[in-house]
């Protein structure tokens, strides 16, 4: 009797997606609630045929020589940033993601630190727990509206659209988009406009980045762009840190160049330099964009089916390469 095919999960994700991988192969996870260290790393891949990986895992070309059984990798994450794709193609290893069952989570979640960043909510939060609050004051806590203001989208895929209509529908927000490509009919339905970057950057009252993260897209947004920006503007970053030089957004809010940022992602995470975490006109979240129970079960389910697909010979859902 042939044995099963052998899949490593560098960490535990919803049970769905396990129990998925356990009809058809030998299932073994890392077994700590920690980031898993390159050599561990090589040390579990050695005789897998999958690998299902988490967007904080590198998966260089030291991990894929390392794994010479493997045909599939399968990322737990839309963007696959962390996984050298090149490398992978080399040793035909096809790499797969997880696309569309989290455009909307990740959308709201972006909405989120829209907000808060406007109407300082984790700002008051924080002030209230610690202060002798002694009634309402017309000039507390003053934030920003969005109520028809301008939103300047980077980036117009899935999670920038879903986010532009929010804006549109909700709040009725002027939309601006920065893009390669561009959507007529997006622009049709949501009277947006695509414009050049110095025009997004001086027009918009809020930027939202949805752009993945390329050579090209690092450090996008930086001391140039923040000179650009409204000082009334926050910018908000739930795509990956690298896109926004981080030392030039500190010093933009220590300075007010803008008024607020919103971050999910950061620069060197899970690093977070403590200039940014001793400012009050950030809000920080600890890389939660897609995570709900209900989209974190959809991811589960999906990266473990891109597997099986791949080990039966079958196209994946969602292939990368
Ligand atoms: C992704 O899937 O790339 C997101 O960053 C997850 O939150």
């Amino acid at each position: 009797m042939n044995s099963k095919p052998k899949v490593f999960l560098t960490r535990r994700i919803l049970q769905a997606g396990i129990d998925l991988l356990q009809t058809q192969c030998e299932v073994s996870i890392f077994p700590y609630e920690r980031l898993i260290t390159i050599p561990e790393l090589i040390e579990n891949v050695h005789d897998a045929d999958a690998l299902l990986c988490m967007l904080t895992d590198p998966i260089d070309d030291e991990v894929i020589r390392a794994a010479s059984h493997l045909k599939v990798i399968s990322n737990f994450a839309v963007g696959y940033n962390n996984i050298n794709i090149e490398a992978a193609k080399n040793h035909n290893i096809i790499v797969t993601n997880t696309p569309g069952v989290l455009t909307e989570t990740t959308a709201e979640t972006a909405f989120a630190l829209m907000i808060a960043c406007a109407r300082r909510i984790t700002e008051s939060d924080r002030w209230i727990r610690t202060h002798n609050f002694d009634g309402w004051a017309p000039m507390l806590f003053l934030g920003h509206d969005l109520y028809r203001k301008t939103l300047g989208i980077i980036g117009l895929g899935r999670i920038g659209k879903a986010f532009a209509r929010r804006a549109s529908r909700g709040f009725d927000m002027k939309i601006l988009y920065l893009d390669k490509v561009r959507d007529t009919e997006f622009e049709k339905e949501y009277d947006a406009r695509c414009v050049t970057k110095q025009e997004l950057l001086q027009e918009s009252d809020f930027i939202s980045i949805h752009t993945p993260l390329t050579a090209e897209t690092k450090h996008f947004i930086g001391e140039k762009e923040f000179s650009m920006m409204k000082t009334t503007a926050c910018l908000i970053n739930t795509a990956r840190g690298p896109i926004v030089d981080e030392k030039a957004l500190i010093e933009a809010l220590q300075n007010k160049k803008i008024f607020s940022a919103g971050l999910d992602v950061f620069e060197d995470e899970p690093f977070i330099p403590k200039e940014l975490i001793d400012l009050d006109n950030v809000v920080i979240l600890p890389h939660i964009g897609s995570a709900s129970v209900e989209t974190r079960t959809k991811m589960s389910v999906m990266a473990a089916e891109n597997i099986i697909s791949v080990l039966n010979g079958e196209e994946p859902h969602s292939r990368v390469t």
